[in-house]
């Protein structure tokens, strides 16, 4: 397994989603994915308070109520480094992404009680803002959080699905107070780039953009590092399922040139397409750790056999060349 750095903790490079856990993939099955993921060596898992509220019979609860379990049953000590957010569970069921608990300080403290209750943690490793709350100034969010790091009920902070200006607006907050600032960012990224400006079909999700990146490398530059988390780096499986078609977004001649490079790479080095694309990542700059979420125990093997990949520079940037 490789690693890679947190704050001030060494994880492992890959990260499992547990979006789908308790709920679309059975309570088994999700606790088999998780001791092979660690068994492996992995140390990094994902998940939200709002995981998944929108499948059939969903609260948004289930998944940080499995990994409560998993961690109680198994005696997972604090190695393994847990990542939930906050601010997109819905305040009525039934109103889905309409009416979201967002930021404010009363929902960010109430959020994180009930996630440290529900995970069996009295200090949540990381914690994000999971989307924009454009009703709430960043200032009363970052001091929220502020408060719960001081309060030791949370180790790093992190923000999700943020306009890069919202990004400085809360890095400029936390200076001028002296805050902690929110040292991990999520966002959606994957080899084959979506046209500028074309709405996903998952409404929330927000991709990385180049903007985003010089923001990262110029905060880097001046001490500031980040830690980088993608989703949906496997495009729920697109690469390599003719039934998970590439959405409208994808279609243009960059995606045929790029799968083009991906094959070739693919062939030189006996991997498979999803294999190098997490290769590519864990090998981008800025650094980037890729978040899987896989509902077989085949699928996560082919994910942590990709940490054993390492492409030459020639082929890491014989990929990153086409456009
Ligand atoms: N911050 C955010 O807003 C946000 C948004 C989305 C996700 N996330 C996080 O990111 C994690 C991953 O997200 P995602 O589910 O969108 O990502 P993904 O990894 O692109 O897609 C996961 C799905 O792809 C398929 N798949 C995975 N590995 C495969 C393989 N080796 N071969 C073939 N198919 C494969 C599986 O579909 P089947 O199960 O149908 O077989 C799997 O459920 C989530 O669990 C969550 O923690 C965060």
């Amino acid at each position: 397994m490789r690693h890679t750095t947190l704050g001030d903790r060494r994880v492992s490079a890959l990260c499992l989603g547990a979006m789908q856990f308790g709920s679309t993939t059975d309570p088994d099955t999700s606790l088999a994915l998780l001791d092979r993921f660690v068994d492996a060596g992995g140390t990094f898992i994902d998940t939200a308070d709002c995981y998944q509220f929108w499948v059939d019979g969903g609260q948004g609860h289930e998944s940080e109520t499995l990994l409560g379990r998993w961690r109680r049953e198994r005696g997972v000590t604090d190695e393994v480094v847990i990542a939930t957010k906050l601010g997109a569970q819905p305040t009525v069921s039934e109103t889905g992404e309409k009416a979201p608990e967002g930021l404010s300080a009363r929902a960010v403290a109430t959020a994180a009680e009930r996630s440290r209750r529900r995970l069996g943690m009295d200090t949540l490793d990381v914690l994000y803002a999971h989307c924009e709350d454009p009703r709430t100034p960043i200032e009363e969010t970052m001091g929220a959080f502020a408060e719960l790091v001081s309060q030791g009920a949370v180790g790093e902070l992190g923000m999700s699905n943020h306009h890069t200006w919202r990004l400085e607006r809360a890095r400029a907050a936390t200076a001028t107070h002296g805050w902690p600032r929110p040292r991990v960012l999520q966002y959606r990224y994957s080899y084959l780039q979506p046209r500028a400006g074309v709405p996903l079909l998952a409404g929330g999700h927000m991709h990385v953009t180049p903007d985003l990146l010089d923001f990262v490398r110029a905060e880097a530059k001046d001490g500031r590092e980040h830690t980088l988390v993608v989703y949906t780096s496997l495009l729920s499986g697109a690469y390599t399922r003719p039934d998970r078609p590439l959405e409208y977004a994808y279609d243009h001649p960059g995606t045929s040139a790029r799968l083009a490079v991906l094959d070739e790479v693919a062939g030189e080095t006996g991997a498979t397409r999803n294999q190098v694309v997490l290769a590519w990542l864990m090998d981008h700059d800025p650094a980037i750790v890729p978040l899987v979420g896989v509902s077989s125990l085949a699928q996560l093997d082919e994910a942590l056999e990709a940490t054993d990949l390492r492409l030459s520079t020639e082929q890491h940037a014989r990929l990153t060349a086409v456009h």
